[in-house]
């Protein structure tokens, strides 16, 4: 036993309950003050290869959210236009749908961390770029559930596939040029019910256990 005040399968219930919920509104029933809370929290615990902490995360609310992704929009554009029968179609309305949204958590890892991780672990240098996705992905995966327990729903998107985008958004929100763009997560008060966990695979297929 812990001396935590949850339990193993609260804490279950809690991660089980982040969905993916595209259907957002530009509202918030919290301050801002209080999502910033929960984002500074993350960031104060989550875990990083040798503590190294590449993750940065540029808070992005209100008003300013619709501004980024009138940004990506006019980026990605001209990309997507010329990318594919359809695809300008289809990816133009999603880009409005998350605009409608309430905020962004968008993650970047700084290049310089890396870099340095690297000159100081020699022996494990060729591994510090995966490490730090993993790490990102641990942070994304904390804020979005606990936007989600806060009564937010949120998806995560990869608006960095679209090199324009990500070079946009760097200027946009003021970061160096090693920042590289890793996610997206869109949050803001539900408009459709909270999702149901999809179909996983059998789990005789994705555990194996020894003892
Ligand atoms: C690494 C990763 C990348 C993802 N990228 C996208 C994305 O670019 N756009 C999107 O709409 N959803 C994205 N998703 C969400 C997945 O599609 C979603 O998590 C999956 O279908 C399971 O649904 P759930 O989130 O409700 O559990 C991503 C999820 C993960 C873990």
């Amino acid at each position: 036993m812990s001396a935590l005040q949850i339990s193993t399968d609260q804490w279950l219930a809690a991660a089980k309950y982040r969905r993916t919920v595209y259907g957002l509104k530009d509202t918030s029933h919290v301050s801002d003050a209080r999502i910033e809370e929960i984002v500074k929290e993350v960031l104060s615990f989550t875990p990083s290869s040798n503590n190294t902490q590449p993750a940065r995360i540029s808070l992005v609310l209100g008003a300013k959210h619709k501004e980024l992704w009138d940004l990506v929009i006019h980026a990605a554009g001209p990309v997507l236009k010329v990318a594919g029968p359809g695809v300008w179609e289809s990816m133009e309305p999603r880009f409005q749908a998350f605009k409608n949204a309430y905020g962004s958590v968008v993650f970047w890892d700084r290049g310089e961390t890396i870099k340095e991780s690297q000159k100081a672990h020699k022996a494990s240098a060729h591994m510090f770029e995966q490490w730090a996705d993993h790490a990102t992905g641990m942070a994304q995966i904390l804020v979005w559930t606990a936007l989600e327990i806060e009564g937010f729903g949120a998806n995560l998107q990869h608006i960095g596939a679209i090199p324009p985008v990500e070079v946009a958004l760097r200027k946009f929100l003021d970061v160096p040029d090693d920042y590289k763009l890793k996610a997206n997560l869109n949050f803001g008060e539900k408009a459709q019910p909270h999702p149901e966990v999809p179909a996983k695979l059998p789990i005789k297929e994705t555990l194996t256990v020894f003892s």
